[in-house]
């Protein structure tokens, strides 16, 4: 199918396998090489001021409950290597990123909730208590980081949004800038950048919503000003950029879900034994670290979140 061949997942078997991940012959080893190259110390000072982020501090304390139990990776990987197909799908769209104007940013909440309303970014930071997690955050391309985010609980958000008993999930959309985001040109794509949870994910205590970095304001390469963090799903769940926060009573059709449902579904729990149709999930490699390691169930959020799926039968949880 054309649309799978366009897809930036789309790496060969071997080069997925963590025998290649460790090998350091694979496609991602050589991106991670690329970014290595570009990312020599004078080169990234020169451009770190550059990154352009939702002014204001973003400082908060520490939630010690969550210990990553690996180390943070350093900030020049995060700000460089990206996910992020509204700028294209290679992951060096950083400085593109840039281009996105990233003030003044508001979010529409409407569906099924009490009233609609939209809220200015700088009056909802008002309404909510920011701390930081560090989260560890693992892609369905079998890498991974370890970040620390600066923002507030999604269910501080369902708590502003008050949605109706009737609303069974909530969905999330990313801004479509077709000015500053060239990968919205790319019609086979099924723009918006759409993700979902049931409202009991959602108002999982570990579900975020990050509006900083490095105790910076998020960066507009990883998702600034205004991002979602569910680090037990496979990263592409954590959706960037979001202008719309929607509640409904029947489960949307995720983003990746529409442009191939056999190998990206809705629930996209992290799983080491049920492999991706064309690698293997056991393993992933930690960026910035040049090493692999054991891939946990749930990526190790299992204590918070294993209890919301022992009642859904019959689907395909990690995937
Ligand atoms: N959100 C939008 N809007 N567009 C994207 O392409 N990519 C997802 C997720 N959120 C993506 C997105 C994927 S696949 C991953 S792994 C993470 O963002 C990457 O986040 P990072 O670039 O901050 O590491």
């Amino acid at each position: 199918m054309f649309i799978r061949h366009r897809h930036g997942w789309e790496i060969p078997e071997a080069n997925a396998t963590p025998e290649a991940l460790g090998s350091g012959l694979g496609r991602r080893a050589l991106l991670g090489a690329a970014a290595a190259s570009i990312l020599a110390p004078a080169a990234f000072a020169a451009a770190t001021p550059a990154l352009q982020s939702f002014p204001g501090p973003m400082s908060a304390p520490v939630n010690p409950l969550y210990t990553p139990g690996r180390a943070i990776t350093p900030a020049k990987y995060v700000y460089t290597y990206n996910n992020y197909y509204e700028f294209g799908s290679e992951k060096d769209i950083w400085e593109q990123a840039q281009a996105l104007p990233l003030k003044p940013w508001s979010i529409t909440i409407d569906g099924l909730v009490a009233r609609k309303q939209t809220i200015g970014l700088e009056d909802l930071l008002k309404r909510v208590t920011l701390e930081e997690r560090l989260y560890r955050h693992r892609c369905v391309e079998a890498w991974a980081i370890t970040i620390p985010w600066t923002g507030f609980p999604l269910n501080a958000l369902l708590a502003i949004a008050e949605p109706l008993a009737s609303a069974k999930y909530v969905v999330f959309h990313t801004i479509e800038d077709r000015k500053a985001m060239p990968g919205l040109r790319e019609v086979w794509y099924p723009w918006p950048y759409t993700e979902g949870l049931t409202i009991a994910e959602a108002a999982n205590q570990v579900a975020f919503l990050a509006t900083g970095l490095y105790g910076k304001p998020l960066t507009a390469q990883n998702g600034g000003p205004i991002r979602l963090v569910v680090p037990w799903k496979y990263g592409f769940k954590s959706a960037k950029a979001i202008v719309h926060v929607t509640f409904s009573a029947t489960r949307p059709v995720t983003f990746w879900e529409a442009v191939d449902g056999s190998e990206y579904g809705f629930w996209a729990n992290v799983n080491p034994d049920v492999p991706h149709p064309r690698w293997s999930q056991a393993r992933e490699r930690l960026i910035g670290f040049d090493r692999t390691v054991p891939t946990q169930i749930y990526n190790g959020y299992g204590e918070w979140v294993a209890s919301l799926y022992t009642d859904i039968k019959g689907q395909q949880l990690f995937r």
